[in-house]
């Protein structure tokens, strides 16, 4: 089976191309690492692509890429998802450092890359916005989760963190409690989450998002689901960003249980349905939704 290990890049369209740079540079604080007519590439201050904007007429999510372990040649997980009725192609990625990619489509229709090389980009590494150490999860809104949640789990080796009966679904590839989340609704991007590297640079991002024009739509929060103290706000394009730290972390999977905190419910924290438990999306602010 294909087993995902890393998110890699989200790929998305903008009509407003140089503003959104300026965004993800000087807010969010990446580095612009290759830039052409057609995209361009925004990199970690540690050298990981993590964004390509591509031209559109109007925002939207058309792609995302995995990283998968270097032993698994693209050939035999071309043949692994042909065996299962999804035709992949093996091609350039959306970004210079990815010669070759697979690529396909997951049952929403969002472009899948997998890869299983990287090169790091060459950066500065010095300091300037946020310091956004990773592009974390990708959530989306769709109708029904129940497909894509098997698709990610039976195709791509996903693990089932903790969900919400039929409504939400938190899917992880790597110890982080979460890489794609779903939830039901109006088909639609929900959000991009960057990881940063704690709750100083968390507060130390509220500051500087709300001198910037962002002022954050929610949070500070700690949620129940993951537990990952959040921020969010909207990018240029209106697209919901989350800034996060303190992510559940599942560090053994054949322990099952995820790294004891003293904010958990359960002792130990397993992966569950929150569906009938009184759990708020905000521990610290339990009537807000
Ligand atoms: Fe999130």
């Amino acid at each position: 089976m294909i087993q995902c290990r890393r998110l890699g890049y989200a790929a998305l369209t903008t009509g407003r191309m140089n503003e959104l740079v300026r965004y993800y540079e000087d807010v969010i604080g990446l580095v612009l690492s290759h830039r052409d007519e057609g995209r361009a590439v925004l990199s970690t201050r540690q050298g990981i692509e993590c964004v390509v904007l591509e031209h559109g007429e109007r925002p939207e999510l058309v792609g995302i890429s995995f990283e998968i372990s270097p032993r698994v040649p693209l050939e035999e997980a071309q043949a692994t998802l042909g065996k299962a009725g999804v035709p992949a192609q093996i091609r350039k990625g959306r970004s210079p450092s990815l010669a070759r990619v697979l690529a396909f489509k997951d049952p929403k229709g969002t472009e899948i890359e997998l890869f299983n090389s990287i090169a790091f980009v060459a950066t500065d590494a010095k300091d300037r916005g946020i310091n956004a150490l990773k592009l974390g999860h990708v959530a989306y809104f769709l109708p029904a989760i129940e497909e894509t949640t098997d698709f990610y789990v039976d195709r791509l080796g996903f693990r089932k963190s903790d969900w919400r009966e039929g409504r939400a679904m938190f899917l992880r590839c790597s110890p982080d409690h979460h890489t794609i989340n779903l939830f039901k609704g109006e088909k639609r991007l929900a959000h991009l989450a960057f990881e940063v590297k704690d709750f100083s640079e968390l507060v130390r991002a509220s500051d500087l998002l709300v001198r910037n024009d962002f002022p954050l739509d929610w949070g500070p929060a700690r949620h129940t689901i993951g537990h990952n103290c959040a921020c969010y706000h909207q990018n240029p394009d209106g697209i919901r960003t989350e800034l996060y730290a303190e992510m559940d972390q599942m560090k053994d999977e054949e322990l099952g249980y995820f790294d004891p905190r003293p904010w958990h419910e359960d002792r130990p924290q397993r992966p569950r349905n929150w569906e009938t438990e009184d759990s708020p999306r905000n521990k610290w602010i339990p009537g807000v939704p």
